[in-house]
């Protein structure tokens, strides 16, 4: 078991460290030392990731009344955390990439010198775990010694933190054991930028107004200050497995990507397909994750619903796991009508953030269930009825999951060296100019396909409504490094996999036809595009040639039981080669932020589309 050691006057900050330590590399042991002299906690645990410490965490937590455990009968082994409410959601403007050149972090992402974020950060950091616990947290994403796995550490002042790391990754002793001497492993510091001096009481949600999120992809180094909130405190999620990853496979020939990972069995011939698609937010990547098929003849298996890593294996094929060992979704939405699944999964050993508490102490959020209860505490912890004029939950409300709830969970989830992938989506949400779906011309078309995603702007999103949002391989948040060069690195990987690349392809649920209603059904009968993606794969339908990829042909999409979808194939597939030129000159735009960098074979790829376009 892990164990804890605290100050006195009698011990050093070293001693505390060591006497604790549950591994003998020393190279762990001084680094965690070092961060321990400088944010000077009053005691330090090394977390084992046993249940025992699960539940002497969440009995600490429940008793300082920052988790409130749920109805034991309705919710088994879950509790409600409550955030400040000005830390609901990740801060991408306060989010840098600190490499040395500002070139290599592109114009896409904040870049800031490492040397001067240090100096900016070390002074925060000085002392800012005083009066507070250091966990010490290591975590494997991926089966501890996959090959395609990586390790590390977060170092933290938030039990909330632990906790989530230990649904989110594969969390304790195993992962601390494998980073061994002179092994690669991501040094990852974690703070809420809080500490409590002179005895002072500690509050629910502790965080600061200050926030920094930064990343140093040379060092493999992240240094979070300010926020208890997910993705700006679960330091293997998107700093890591994402930001830090996508430099770490550039270096090293892999990918870190935004996608989810599906399994598809065809249940006459019993053949198995591997699929990842890559959405920006707001368009339906965990509904797909635990898609329902609508038709027969195919079995669909989660893997991932929101990281993929990719890399080349043995045989020359494309091999990708889900790194993390949890879900860290947004509930308002998720329901038994749109998300059953889901539901399920969250039967309990759930941490739910932001969501409204019922009477009986259970959760609710907008869209669980049709009805809406009487009565509730809301996201803030205040009376709420049906007539408040405001939500129960936070639209940003989260629950954390393990993985292996999933009742759709695949096997190949523990698969040790990841699953061959067979075809790889794109999409976004346009309700004109691209079709429900359209396989790429080559490799190289796929990725001017992943490069040039665009997305309408939601509510949700600063701007207009509608106007048009540029999410390259829905990766803007999180390319650790310039942009047109990880398009760069695309293009290489289709090279060295050449034939044995996965097939790659554009999805549009979210076509319109002139009256404005939605052309698609989607959700469950999204298995019939990807049906059609399958037999694309495994050479059983042609499809036709247009100027934007191939498209279905007459009678391949099964609309067996949805006839009705028939007379709006010709709206649901139709090129408007003026609108699609003008979306060319928007592309050209867009390429011209990143200059000379932009790889020649997505310049050629746009001129070629301009070409079939009649240009
Ligand atoms: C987050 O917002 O903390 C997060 C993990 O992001 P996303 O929902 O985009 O995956
Ligand atoms: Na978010
Ligand atoms: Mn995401």
């Amino acid at each position: 078991m892990g164990s804890t050691s605290t100050l006195d006057d009698t011990v050093s900050i070293a001693d505390l460290v060591a006497d604790g330590a549950i591994t003998s590399n020393a190279e762990v042991v001084e680094w965690v030392t070092g961060v321990a002299e400088l944010t000077k906690p009053d005691a330090v645990v090394w977390c084992d990731g046993s249940q025992e410490e699960w539940n002497r965490i969440t009995g600490e937590m429940v008793a300082a009344g920052t988790l409130i455990p749920l109805n034991k009968d309705l919710r088994p082994g879950s509790f409600l955390a409550r955030s400040h409410p000005g830390d609901v959601a990740r801060v991408e403007d306060r989010t840098f990439i600190c490499s040395e050149n500002e070139s290599d972090a592109g114009p896409t992402n904040n870049w800031r010198a490492p040397a001067d974020m240090k100096a900016e950060l070390m002074p925060l950091f000085d002392g800012s775990m005083r009066g507070r616990t250091m966990y010490v947290v290591p975590f494997s994403m991926g089966p501890v010694g996959g090959a395609i796995t990586q390790l590390g550490i977060e170092i933290t002042d938030s039990p909330y933190a632990v906790l989530n790391m230990r649904i989110m990754t594969r969390m304790g002793q195993a992962a601390l054991d494998g980073i061994t001497p002179g092994s690669e492993w991501v040094r990852t510091v974690h703070s809420v930028g809080a500490p409590l001096l002179d005895g002072a009481e500690d509050v629910a949600w502790p965080c600061n107004d200050l926030k920094y999120i930064t990343h140093f992809p040379e060092t493999l180094e992240v240094w979070s200050y300010g926020s208890g909130y997910g993705g700006n405190a679960l330091l293997s999620k998107k700093c890591f497995a994402l930001r830090i990853a996508s430099v770490m496979g550039r270096k090293e020939g892999w990918l870190a990507e935004h996608m989810l990972l599906l399994k598809l069995t065809n249940t006459d011939s019993g053949k198995t397909y591997h699929l990842s698609a890559a959405f920006p937010s707001a368009c339906g990547k965990t509904n797909l994750a635990m898609l329902q098929p609508t038709i027969p003849g195919w079995k669909v298996e989660t893997i991932g619903d929101d990281i993929a890593w990719l890399r080349p294996g043995p045989d020359g094929r494309l091999y990708a796991i889900n790194p993390e060992a949890g879900f860290f979704g947004v509930a308002p939405g998720t329901g038994e009508s749109t998300n059953p699944v889901a539901m399920e999964t969250l039967w309990g050993n759930t941490i739910f953030t932001n969501v409204a508490l019922t009477d009986d102490g259970d959760v609710w959020w907008e869209g669980k269930t049709d009805e809406v209860p009487d009565h509730l505490i809301d996201w803030q912890g205040d009376d709420w009825t049906p007539d408040a004029g405001r939500v129960a939950a936070h639209p940003n409300s989260r629950f954390t999951v393990p993985i292996q709830q999933t009742p759709t969970l695949a096997d190949d989830w523990y698969e040790q060296n990841g699953v061959p992938l067979d075809a790889i989506l794109f999409g976004g949400r346009r309700a004109t100019n691209v079709p429900l779906v359209a396989q790429s011309l080559s490799w190289q078309h796929g990725v001017f396909v992943g490069a040039t995603i665009s997305s309408e702007k939601t509510a949700a999103q600063e701007g207009t409504v509608g106007e048009l949002r540029r999410d390259p391989f829905a990766m803007l948040p999180f390319c650790g490094y310039n942009m047109a060069d990880y398009w760069g690195h695309w293009l290489e990987m289709g090279e060295q996999l050449g034939e044995h690349a996965p097939k790659i392809f554009q999805v549009n649920w979210f076509r319109k036809g002139a009256d404005g209603r939605f052309l698609w059904p989607g959700f469950g009968d999204n298995s019939r595009v990807i049906d059609w993606v399958i037999r694309r794969v495994s050479g059983e339908v042609e499809g036709r040639v247009s100027q934007v990829g191939v498209l279905p042909a007459q009678g391949e999409l099964n609309l067996d039981g949805i006839e009705e979808v028939e007379s709006d194939l010709a709206e649901l597939f139709a090129i408007d080669p003026a609108s699609w030129l003008a979306e060319c000159d928007l592309t050209e735009e867009f390429f011209s932020r990143f200059g000379d960098r932009v790889p020649a074979g997505l310049r050629t790829e746009l001129a070629d589309l301009r070409k079939r376009l009649g240009a």
